[in-house]
């Protein structure tokens, strides 16, 4: 068996670094395509260093160009690869170009693809990034989706649930697997000689940077924090905007605020670990924050990781000024509210997710379900039928006994569950898709 990973920015290096140590793990075959759309050191190749992961195979090398252009270099380099190698499996990760771009090659050539991080939905179409995510899972066969709330979203577009595997997000893997040795090995902590009030600040987002209002506001907010030692690891795409728009000075010459080059993952998870709190706009930090116990408030009006939210470890604060610096300032004088956001329950997982996805992948291989074929059967959809079940009955019964259907989604009472194969039916609502011929 052959597994192809593609990555292309920093979150899926680090994302897919845990998959790619079980994968070896478990002596599969493998390689790894970069298409390079993060190419600086700093960017890039600091994180194979840190994660200890070997060189890529492939580097389609596309480098930094418009969106259009930049996804059919992506896309091009990326189908002669799969043709030449044709893989078991494509594994993509996320919501980034590069995962739009193997996602597409890889199911126009009828090669089996695995995403994950799939289903989550920011209902921003305005991103680049919602636009990725949904063309991906559009092309993909199986769907590792971190937990019940991204399945659903799935449900709701048409996914065959069969195919949709909850099992947490590998950021958890990697941020405590690291973090361990962070503690050994980083030095960037005493480097920079820290305080006590901590606050790490990353921003990134095309709407917040690209945009000189919203750049404008949170800069503003950040020059007021003046309570806080703000340690702010600069994305090259945001340096390039606060030098365009003439904000770099103001910010370098605040003496609480420290602007670095961006950090490796290492030094960057020891940072995180020192700090009183987050300010950021990635969709990682969110997901490590709440893995940390750190309290993280998320410069967007949205966010597709609203379990963080719920869970009451992230609050959206938006790029208006007085918001940000009343919340920043609200974090750290409320014990009670501090102490809530530290104490928020993790939704992704403790840390065996790749665990979890190698072994449904090669499950999946195992029964041949990785071959995709066109069918020979005729197949008829025969209709959607809402219908309460007062059977003591569970999915998979239920549906091995009503050879022909599927169970899309379950209503129990007034809330929305993903039909899990042993979820019991008694006396739920369910919708179920039938089709004049059997279906798989
Ligand atoms: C990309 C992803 C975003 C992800 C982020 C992770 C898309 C549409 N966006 O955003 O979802 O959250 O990566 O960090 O895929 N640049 C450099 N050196 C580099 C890389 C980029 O200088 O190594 C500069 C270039 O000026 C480039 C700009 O940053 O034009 C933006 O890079 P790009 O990869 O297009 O988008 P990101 O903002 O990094
Ligand atoms: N990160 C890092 N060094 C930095 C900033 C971020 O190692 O200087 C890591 C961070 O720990 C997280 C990932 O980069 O795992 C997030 O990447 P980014 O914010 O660029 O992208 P997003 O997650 O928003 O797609």
């Amino acid at each position: 068996m052959k597994i192809a990973f593609i990555v292309g920015t920093r979150p899926e290096i680090i994302k897919m670094s845990p998959l790619i140590d079980e994968v070896k793990k478990k002596g599969v075959n493998y390689i790894l395509i970069h298409t390079g759309q993060h190419y600086d050191q700093e960017m890039s190749q600091q994180f194979f260093t840190d994660l200890e992961l070997s060189q890529p195979d492939y580097n389609i090398g596309v480098g930094s160009t418009t969106q259009g252009k930049q996804t059919a270099v992506m896309l091009e380099g990326i189908e002669k690869i799969l043709l030449n190698e044709t893989p078991d499996i494509i594994l993509v990760e996320g919501d980034t170009n590069a995962v739009m771009a193997g996602a597409i090659a890889s199911s126009k050539l009828h090669l089996p693809l695995g995403h994950v991080e799939a289903g989550l939905r920011s209902f921003d179409k305005t991103m680049p990034e919602e636009i990725n995510r949904m063309i991906a899972d559009a092309c993909s066969n199986l769907f590792f989706v971190p937990t019940e709330e991204s399945a659903i979203n799935l449900i709701f577009e048409g996914i065959n649930p069969h195919n949709i595997h909850i099992t947490g997000n590998t950021i958890v893997d990697a941020c405590l697997r690291n973090l361990k040795i962070a503690e050994k090995n980083s030095n960037l902590v005493s480097k920079l000689d820290l305080g006590e009030n901590i606050l790490t600040l990353t921003i990134h987002r095309a709407e917040n940077v690209d945009d000189p209002k919203r750049l404008k506001n949170i800069t503003d907010a950040l020059l007021e924090l003046n309570e806080v030692t703000i340690i702010f690891p600069v994305h090259p795409r945001t340096r390039k905007n606060l030098v365009k728009f003439g904000f770099y000075d103001s910010l370098e010459e605040a003496k609480h605020i420290q602007m670095i080059n961006p950090v490796g993952y290492l030094d960057f998870l020891l940072l995180l670990s020192h700090s009183k709190l987050v300010l950021t706009d990635s969709g990682g930090i969110q997901e490590e924050a709440i893995t940390l116990n750190l309290p993280c408030i998320t410069l967007r009006y949205n966010t597709e990781r609203p379990e963080t939210v719920t869970a009451g470890g992230n609050i959206l604060v938006g790029t208006t000024k007085k918001v940000i610096v009343d919340n920043v300032k609200r974090i750290i004088s409320d014990t009670q509210l501090y102490q809530k956001m530290i104490n928020a329950p993790n939704p992704y997982g403790s840390g065996e997710t790749s665990e979890k996805i190698v072994e449904i992948i090669l499950k999946s291989y195992n029964d041949r379900k990785l071959i995709i074929k066109p069918s020979e059967e005729f197949i008829s959809h025969d209709g959607w039928y809402l219908q309460k079940i007062d059977e003591n009955i569970n999915v998979s019964e239920y549906e091995t006994n009503n050879n022909n259907s599927l169970i899309r989604i379950v209503f129990d009472a007034d809330e929305v569950k993903y039909p899990h194969p042993l979820l019991s039916l008694k006396n739920k609502t369910v919708i179920i898709d039938r089709f004049n011929s059997k279906i798989s």
